[in-house]
């Protein structure tokens, strides 16, 4: 199993309708391919988790990252890991209902344990909204 984390910025308007088409996207092709995950936003950044087989993350990754939706992709954490976080998910809105706790605590939580620069961008990205 793996799991990577990455930031972007939105090139196109990620509003609630362009967000939830992303997400209805991914779970299309995450279901396929046994990947879950969620999808963060505050309309200026995106922050995702994806997990699963180790190929198969690698190769939704590499799409993610040719996707023109977005830019300045910076991979937070990109390791081995025993379970998943999201394992109910194939792809979520980290802001939909019930999913907002445990999204944003397992952000949060991840990016306060690192000391790396991507991981305090991603602490000040999640902590500008929960002002
Ligand atoms: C922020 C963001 C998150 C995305 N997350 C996923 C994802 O979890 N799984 C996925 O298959 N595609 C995801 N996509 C869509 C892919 O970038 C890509 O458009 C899609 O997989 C289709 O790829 P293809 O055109 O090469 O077939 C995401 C796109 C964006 C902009």
């Amino acid at each position: 199993m793996r799991r990577i984390i990455y930031t972007s910025r939105p090139l196109t308007e990620a509003n609630l309708a362009e967000l939830d088409a992303i997400v209805a996207e991914s779970i299309a092709r995450n279901t396929k391919v046994g990947i879950t995950g969620m999808l963060w936003s505050d309309g200026a950044n995106f922050a995702q988790v994806i997990e699963g087989d180790h190929d198969e993350v690698g190769a939704t990754m590499d799409r993610i990252r040719s996707d023109p939706r977005h830019t300045d992709i910076e991979v937070v954490l990109d390791r081995a890991v025993v379970s998943r976080q999201f394992g109910n998910w194939a792809m979520r809105r980290a802001d939909d209902g019930e999913a907002s706790t445990p999204s944003t605590t397992f952000l949060l939580g991840f990016a306060l344990g690192e000391r790396t620069a991507s991981a305090k961008r991603l602490y000040e990205i999640i902590i500008a909204t929960e002002r």
